[in-house]
């Protein structure tokens, strides 16, 4: 048996107390990634982080004509190493914005600049059509249940195999945001397997909110809308806007999709003009400012939390130039909402599994609004 264990020796010394790994998160063409090292001898890859899937890939050296970079940005490919196996099982994975074939392997995973290193399944991709990722693959962080076939997602098997300190990561997406003017700010965000810092990056304490079952992603009941705004001196909230989807937390998307249906609500609680932008007006970034603001209330009937965003947090630059913002919601023919990066860049985040025990998890997603020095700056 080729056990994942007999290259853990390096690991079980930090195994025993459990580790919090500190990644660095860096930003590229508004794609957010942290680097992992991967294979003997390791290369290494930047990975978008995303809560929205569950596997850990990598494009093969080999793969040119079949995985297209547009993306301006030079890409790190991966050939199977002297500690790789090739599990000889094929699959696809779709995406919202792509899919992704290729096959299955094993090779050794370190945490650049920690002592964490033990053996990870992922998939080698041999066909994308995510031509322009600006990244050298995904790491997905939601359920192995709907990974990449006789694949784990890299989180789960940490815990599986007692590397980390808490059942937990957090993110610190950091303040860096992608403009038309600097595609590739300088970064100061964290990604943290195995605890959360919301002490040093968050206003007050995390909110928690449970995540439905079974676990796949991480999904909750967005129970409310309401839109407030101040106009001479007075303040005006609309009636609250009452929704019975659910949300999704998810890292890899950008703006909020709504449903279709409720597209035109969403935007009545805003000062934005739905008809207008759907027939082609792009929004002035000025627009975007502290004299309205939006409460999303979220989770489970009885237990909501809510949280404010000023119309400012809600500002994406970059639709043409960088005086122009997109639209904050994009409708999808869905009833799930996505809460993309954008939305989550206001707050400190931490993905809680409640066990380190699959059969225990108890999955819970805290946000905390992020303290004025940290919050996202174009
Ligand atoms: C991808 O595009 C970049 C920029 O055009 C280029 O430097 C690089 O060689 C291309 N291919 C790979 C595999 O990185
Ligand atoms: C992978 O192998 C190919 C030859 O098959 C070689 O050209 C390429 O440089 C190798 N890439 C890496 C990252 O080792
Ligand atoms: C892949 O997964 C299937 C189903 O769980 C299992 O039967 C098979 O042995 C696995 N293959 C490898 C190479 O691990
Ligand atoms: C997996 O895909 C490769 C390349 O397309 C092919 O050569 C191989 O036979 C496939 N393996 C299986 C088990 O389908
Ligand atoms: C890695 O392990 C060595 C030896 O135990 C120790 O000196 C070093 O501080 C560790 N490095 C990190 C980053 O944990
Ligand atoms: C309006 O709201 C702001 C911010 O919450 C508050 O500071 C201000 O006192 C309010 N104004 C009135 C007239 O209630
Ligand atoms: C402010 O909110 C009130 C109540 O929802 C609404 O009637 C009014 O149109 C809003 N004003 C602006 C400028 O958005
Ligand atoms: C919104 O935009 C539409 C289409 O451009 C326009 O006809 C309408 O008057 C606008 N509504 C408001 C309240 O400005
Ligand atoms: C603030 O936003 C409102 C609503 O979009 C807009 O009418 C107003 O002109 C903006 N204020 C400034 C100073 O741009
Ligand atoms: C959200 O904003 C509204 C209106 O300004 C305010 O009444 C409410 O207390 C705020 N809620 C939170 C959680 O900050």
């Amino acid at each position: 048996m080729a056990s994942r264990f007999l290259l853990l020796v390096p690991a079980l010394a930090t195994a025993a107390l459990g580790s919090v790994l500190d990644l660095d998160i860096k930003v590229r063409n508004g794609y957010r990634t942290i680097e992992v090292d991967l294979g003997t001898p390791g290369g290494p890859f930047d990975v978008l982080y995303d809560t929205g899937s569950s596997t850990l890939w990598v494009l093969d050296s080999d793969c040119t004509t079949e995985c297209i970079n547009v993306s301006g940005y030079p890409r790190h490919g991966y050939n199977l190493t002297s500690t790789g196996v090739n599990l000889g099982v094929n699959d696809t994975n779709e995406y919202t914005g792509g899919s992704i074939s290729g096959y299955a392997a094993t090779d050794i995973f370190t945490v650049p600049n920690t002592n964490v290193s033990y053996r990870q399944s992922f998939a080698v991709i041999t066909d994308s059509t995510w031509t322009a990722l600006a990244a050298d693959g995904f790491l997905g962080l939601a359920s192995s249940s709907i990974a990449f076939r006789n694949t784990t997602a890299p989180f789960e098997q940490m815990m599986q195999d007692g590397l980390l300190d808490k059942p937990r990561f957090g993110i610190y997406q950091g303040s860096g945001v992608s403009t038309m003017a600097n595609p590739n700010p300088e970064n100061n965000g964290v990604f943290t397997f195995g605890g959360s810092h919301e002490d040093t990056y968050a206003e007050g304490e995390l909110q928690w909110m449970e995540m439905l079952s079974p676990f796949e992603i991480y999904k909750t009941p967005l129970m409310g809308l309401q839109g407030h705004n101040s106009s001479n001196g007075q303040n005006w909230s609309s009636d609250v806007l009452t929704l019975y989807g659910n949300a999704i937390f998810d890292t890899g998307a950008g703006s909020i999709n709504v449903p279709e249906d409720q597209i035109d609500d969403w935007y009545a609680l805003t000062p934005l003009n739905y008809s207008a932008i759907s027939s082609g007006y792009r929004p002035l970034c000025s627009e975007f400012n502290e004299t309205w603001s939006m409460s999303f209330t979220l989770g489970f009937y009885g237990e909501g939390v809510t949280f404010n965003l000023t119309g400012d947090q809600l500002a994406v630059p970059g639709y043409q130039d960088d005086d122009h913002c997109f639209p904050p919601f994009i409708p999808w023919g869905s009833e799930n909402t996505i809460i993309g990066q954008y939305w989550l860049s206001n707050f400190y985040a931490a993905f809680d599994f409640g066990s380190f025990d699959q059969e225990s998890y108890d999955i819970h997603v805290g946000l905390a609004p992020l303290k004025k020095e940290y919050l996202p700056k174009a």
